[in-house]
């Protein structure tokens, strides 16, 4: 996902916006580039690669000195990583940097061909710099909103005109962007991790806002030019949470915040011992009248999905049907007015669940959204939110996330079993109990990290691994694999253990180790003579269970035992193993563990 930056004020504009550009880093990109106003005219220096690469352009080519500028990191989608296609784009009038997809931008370059002009990158943003200078009158306002007028798609915009130095303008769609409000100086960014050292407080730019940001004020207009008032927000993350707080990587951190994550997240949502959901306006009666559930989310947050569908069904008696959003969203699915449709997602701007919510309200479902990011697009789109509080999660491998959203999905499993009269107010309110329980487990459970990070070394050479479970084993070891391909690039897939003999045996071989979850008491037989199955044709396995498992040595080469508590909560502990091995895997390879190749921290493009 693309980065945007962009600063007016007294102090160094180049060492702003590479200062706030390398706090957005994480979010994962290919190059970089700048535009600063020095004496009155707009200087570009832009390079593919990181941000030390345009460090390098800069020192030689002499670096520009102004006090306002505007700063990208791209992550390409349309033409590939080069200085060509970096951003800023644009001339000597105006040069805007870009965020998101303009769909029509083939029709506008066709346009402006036609009206004389060259292009001479591949990208869909260098159309929109060139429209605005061919809407340019003198009024960047009316310029602007011209513009937005003819350009489709999603986009976060930072525009400088050379006609008006010390000014930033910014406008967005779908894309997010807030403006930082610091004293005398004023910024731009695409989330407030980037000017935290600066200023907390911030304007949340809502859909085709124009703002123009300059270093004693800030103006904020709507498309027809008509002022608005912005509350200012108070960003709650301070620099150090944002920082990996002695660390060797974000993940790690993330990984061992998540007894305090959990426990931030539940704890609010507890009242007298029941799960409480009123600050969204859930109450027992409206989640009981809901016919059919659907969950919709991507990647680690469609797993989160899975868990929450194994256990609703399992005590509220309530179908639940959990979908990738990249596929919700195309097959015309059969939901109704009376449905309830839950959207997961830790950044809140994942285009594909974003468009699946859209489509949801438009069926007439109401909409429930878990995010951790406050204000994003997700959260402030859907009828009801629930915020996760696992504060920044920076590694692009989610893991503090899932953890929280797997909890909120057994809070709402919860009140709909207890909502539904399947459980009584005792029986739920055990189960609470249960769950407020899980980070102090969470703590014990972490004290298994030696133990994976000698699996690790066992299992980093493979070519290729099965992950293999029954019912909520199952839907973990979907989690365990995604974990191990995004950072460590070994393939792996999670099957069924059941289904194994019905074609997938065939693969194992002494060269394919396994990882086996087996926590679920009633089913744990079974996966055990799944286990010897593969472990007759060769695989190393690696079993990780609950500590009360019994199995016979010879039956597996390796075991990661972890606390027992009630079944259906033991993926908020199971997944800690699979996190592990998989980020130890990924160190002992050398991996850029927390950016890892070809990823983004949130997918904000189809
Ligand atoms: C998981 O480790 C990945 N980073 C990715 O699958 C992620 O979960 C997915 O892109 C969804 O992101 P979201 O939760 O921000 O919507």
């Amino acid at each position: 996902m693309c980065g945007i930056v962009g600063y007016c004020g007294p102090k160094d504009a180049t060492d702003v916006l590479l200062d706030t550009l390398a706090k957005l880093e994480y979010r994962g990109y290919d190059s970089a580039g700048i535009a600063v106003f020095e004496n009155n005219k707009i200087r570009v220096e832009k390079s593919q690669g990181k941000l030390s690469c345009l460090i390098e352009k800069i020192k030689t080519d002499g670096k520009p000195t102004g006090h306002c500028g505007i700063g990208h990191t791209r992550w390409a989608t349309h033409g590939e990583p080069s200085d060509i296609n970096s951003h800023p784009h644009g001339n000597k009038r105006v040069s805007i940097v870009h965020n998101g997809i303009i769909e029509n931008y083939k029709q506008l370059k066709e346009f402006l061909s036609g009206q004389g002009y060259a292009f001479e990158s591949q990208t869909d943003t260098e159309a929109v710099a060139k429209l605005l200078d061919y809407y340019y009158d003198g009024d960047p306002l009316e310029t602007i909103a011209r513009v937005l007028g003819e350009i489709e798609g999603s986009y976060a915009l930072g525009i400088v005109f050379r006609d008006f130095p010390g000014r930033v303008y910014s406008v967005r769609k779908d894309s997010p962007l807030i403006i930082g409000i610091g004293k005398g100086e004023n910024f731009i960014a695409s989330d407030v991790s980037a000017i935290l050292q600066y200023t907390r407080d911030y304007y949340l730019l809502e859909q085709d806002e124009i703002a123009c940001v300059e270093d004693n004020r800030v103006r904020v207009y709507d498309v027809h030019k008509n002022p608005v008032e912005k509350e200012l927000q108070a960003a709650t993350w301070d620099v150090d949470a944002a920082q990996k707080g002695g660390y060797e990587h974000f993940m790690l951190k993330e990984i061992y915040e998540q007894p305090t994550a959990v426990r931030t997240t539940i704890t609010p949502r507890i009242t007298e011992g029941m799960p409480d959901f009123d600050e969204c306006g859930l109450t027992d009666e409206k989640l009981a009248a809901y016919n059919k559930i659907f969950i919709v989310a991507c990647g680690t947050a469609m797993h989160a999905g899975m868990v929450g569908k194994y256990v609703i069904e399992k005590l509220a008696r309530t179908e639940v049907t959990v979908d990738m959003a990249s596929e919700f969203r195309y097959r015309d699915p059969l939901i109704t007015d009376k449905d309830l449709v839950i959207l997961i997602s830790q950044s809140g701007e994942t285009a594909d669940t974003k468009e699946a919510l859209r489509i949801s309200k438009e069926l007439g479902a109401d909409t429930l959204a878990f995010v951790n990011v406050k204000g994003s697009s997700i959260a402030r789109e859907a009828d009801m939110v629930m915020y996760t509080h696992a504060g920044p999660e920076i590694s692009v491998a989610s893991t503090k996330a899932f953890s929280v959203q797997i909890a909120m999905m057994y809070m709402l499993a919860f009140k709909l079993a207890y909502a539904k009269k399947k459980i009584t107010k005792e029986v739920c309110a055990a189960y609470i109990a249960e769950l407020e329980n899980i980070p102090e487990a969470l703590e014990n459970t972490l004290m298994c990290k030696d133990t994976c990070q000698y699996v690790a070394s066992k299992i980093m050479n493979a070519d290729s691994l099965l992950y293999i479970g029954r019912g909520l084993d199952y839907a973990l070891s979907m989690e365990g694999s995604l974990k191990l391909k995004e950072i460590s690039y070994i393939h792996s897939e999670s099957y069924a253990a059941g289904e194994l003999k019905h074609g997938t045996i065939s693969l194992v071989t002494e060269q394919m180790p396994v990882i086996a979850v087996v926590t679920q008491h009633d089913i744990m037989e079974k996966t055990i003579s799944n286990i010897k199955e593969v472990k007759a044709r060769g695989a190393k396995v690696v079993l990780v269970c609950a500590k009360d498992v019994e199995i016979e040595n010879e039956a597996v080469d390796y075991i990661v035992r972890i606390p027992v508590i009630m079944d259906a909560l033991m993926p908020m502990l199971a997944v800690v193993p699979l996190q592990l091995i998989a980020y130890y895997t990924a160190v002992l390879r050398g991996n850029d563990v927390d950016q890892p190749r070809n990823l983004a921290k949130s997918v904000t493009v189809e």
